[in-house]
């Protein structure tokens, strides 16, 4: 027996190729990166090319092959000249341990057949290494398998969830949490420093309206029980007595100005703005109650933040620095006593940014926010992740800082996503997180109360449906593609049938569950304790080529800010495990057969595990 990090004779590795810089080439984070280049370094021989220029054009996977190349991409001919080049190849092909055969059945592709013992067995080492060096340091979220450190050094600033105190959380704000989340995850996976800033909707005079409610309607007992839902129903009522207000005064009714909720409400925001002790206490403790309520919600998602900021943090020197700015720059004009920031010339409108009563607006706050989160963080990089719907808001404000020439104008990001049809819970259409998680996990408990007897081992479960419903509605954002709408569909998104999200949960379960259906096979810790060349099923090749993308999958969802695609991995991964499963058993295998396959199985759950850990998702057990 080799010792456990010792490589055998017959798995030796050329050596990395350290003078070239390719992209995607990574083969320290990504094992199969150096097979693909050994069919890279033959063919580039061969064809007199650089290997820097076939690299990329080595294709994985297609055609069931595990290379192919496309002589055409490179030499121009008649079918006898193509021939001639083929014949290059594959005369100058000695099998090796990256691989085993090559050939060219119609002079058009040259496909190569990877050392699937070798592969087999330098994967399995890699991940084996990556998760003891990710469970030496958890701190560290760069160690584990699929990770980079590109990021290295740089600081990330994200603005997500940015729900509004006093109103419902909506679809918008749903997704931002739930893909916020993912994109942090994504970035520090790749080195980044990250801080999560959640950007509360706390100012403004509705929040003069809600404090005038509160004196009219409000109950402390209700607000210390429920400070979200009960600020809503505050609102609620003193939007609809205003209304009836202006009704009875558009009739001619005269209401003494003081009586006026509008009047009241407008002097109480005034108050706030001039930091008024009482009104800013009132109004401090709302906001407090609110942050400690989403806080408990936020941590059943597994979502925090690292700051919670907010419209009524933004400082007015940079309210009015900025305001200055644009004028001096002769980027406004006026519009009935209003000021706006002229984008006519970019093909987005005028932006107010002074009402004409001289008070602020969202576009002023988002914009003296930039200067005093830049002031503050420094940030290489800051992404809004926010619905479609403000795509123009944020073009106004990122050009708007180009103008003014902030230093930090090329480093603003809006990551946009489109909407939730359909989205209502039992108790009707207007949403809160919470009603959302309730029904997620109300619904999961029945789906896995309709199978009896499996219900019956699950040790806890409520937690459990609490966890898997999550999962649910959490994966139903993510499947398809940030940029699409999606019906929101409970029912749907919480069944086991299906590509949904408690699939993924169900593909972990089973994942960890060959160990504990198989106590006497002993469990190896290195792959040199078991006999790799025993992994040789199709199903089982094809779930090793598919951990072998990971990598590069996490890479693109972290480039392209797009959760989906590792999703997509997600699930293809769960749909090869669950084809397996009856055929390469681990019970009833002899013992070397037994070690290889459990071995296997521990590795790809490792794999699934960190993917959805990225997702934000907790892999449960049992269920
Ligand atoms: N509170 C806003 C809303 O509900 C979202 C804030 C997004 N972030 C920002 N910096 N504008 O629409």
């Amino acid at each position: 027996l080799a010792p456990p990090q010792a490589i055998p004779e017959k798995y030796q590795l050329p050596p990395v190729l350290s003078d070239v810089s390719i992209p995607n080439y990574d083969p320290s984070k990504s094992p199969i990166d150096t097979f693909k280049m050994a069919v890279a370094t033959l063919v580039a021989e061969a064809f007199e090319e650089k290997v820097e220029k076939i690299y990329p054009a080595v294709e994985m996977g297609k055609k069931g092959t595990d290379f192919s190349v496309a002589i055409v991409r490179f030499k121009k001919g008649k079918p006898a000249d193509l021939e001639v080049w083929a014949k290059k190849v594959i005369e100058s092909f000695k099998p090796s341990a990256c691989l085993l055969s090559v050939h060219s059945p119609d002079n058009k592709f040259l496909f190569f057949e990877m050392n699937k013992d070798s592969f087999n067995y330098h994967l399995l080492r890699h991940i084996t290494l990556t998760s003891e060096a990710s469970l030496a340091n958890p701190s560290d979220p760069t160690l584990s398998y699929g990770t980079t450190s590109e990021g290295q050094g740089k600081h990330m600033l994200i603005d997500f969830s940015s729900p509004n105190i006093a109103k419902p959380f909506h679809a918008g704000h749903l997704r931002s949490t739930i893909i916020g989340t993912v994109i942090s995850n994504l970035y520090e996976a790749n080195g980044w420093r990250v801080t999560r800033l959640n950007y509360l909707g706390d100012w403004g005079t509705q929040y003069g309206l809600l404090s005038v409610g509160f004196d009219k309607y409000g109950d402390e007992q209700e607000l210390i029980k429920d400070p979200i839902h009960h600020l809503f129903q505050v609102y609620v009522k003193i939007n609809n007595a205003k209304a009836e207000q202006k009704e009875r005064l558009d009739a001619g009714e005269t209401i003494p100005e003081e009586e006026q909720i509008h009047h009241q409400a407008k002097k109480v925001f005034k108050d706030m703005e001039d930091g008024e002790p009482k009104a800013i206490a009132q109004w401090a403790r709302f906001r407090d109650l609110s942050i400690e309520k989403l806080k408990g919600t936020y941590a059943k998602l597994n979502v925090h933040f690292d700051v919670y900021w907010g419209e009524s943090q933004v400082s007015t020197e940079s309210m009015d620095r900025a305001t200055q700015i644009v004028q001096d720059k002769n980027l406004t004009c006026e519009d009935r006593g209003a000021l706006l920031v002229d984008l006519t010339k970019y093909k987005m409108d005028k932006a107010i940014i002074r009402k004409a009563d001289g008070t602020t607006i969202y576009l002023t706050r988002d914009l003296g926010g930039l200067h005093d989160k830049w002031e503050k963080y420094h940030f290489d990089k800051h992404i809004y992740v926010v619905q479609a719907a403000q795509t123009l808001h944020f073009n106004q404000l990122f050009k708007t800082a180009e103008l003014m020439g902030e230093p930090y104008a090329d480093k603003l990001q809006h990551i946009s996503f489109g909407l939730v049809k359909g989205m209502s819970t039992r108790k009707g259409t207007v949403v809160f997180l919470e009603d959302i998680m309730e029904e997620a996990t109300e619904t999961m408990h029945e789906q896995m109360r309709s199978n009896e007897a499996k219900y019956a081992q699950v040790e806890d479960p409520l937690g459990t449906s609490a966890i898997i419903g999550t999962t649910a509605v959490k994966i139903q954002d993510m499947a398809g593609r940030r940029i699409n709408d999606y019906d929101f569909d409970i029912k749907r998104c919480t069944s086991f049938e299906g590509d949904f999200g408690p699939f993924i949960q169900y593909s972990h379960v089973r994942l960890c569950s060959v160990q504990r259906k198989n106590p006497n096979v002993p469990v190896p810790i290195s792959v040199n304790e078991i006999d790799v060349s025993l992994l040789n099923e199709p199903k089982v090749n094809d779930i090793m080529y598919h951990l072998a993308t990971y990598p590069q999958i996490v890479k693109n969802a972290y480039i392209q800010s797009e959760p989906s695609a590792l999703v997509t991995w997600c699930f293809k991964l769960s749909h090869l495990v669950g084809g397996a499963w009856e055929t390469v058993k681990v019970a009833g295998a002899d013992e070397e057969t037994a070690k290889a396959r459990l071995f296997l199985y521990i590795q790809t759950r490792v794999v699934l595990a960190n993917a959805m850990r990225l997702l934000s998702l907790t892999p449960i057990e049992r269920m």
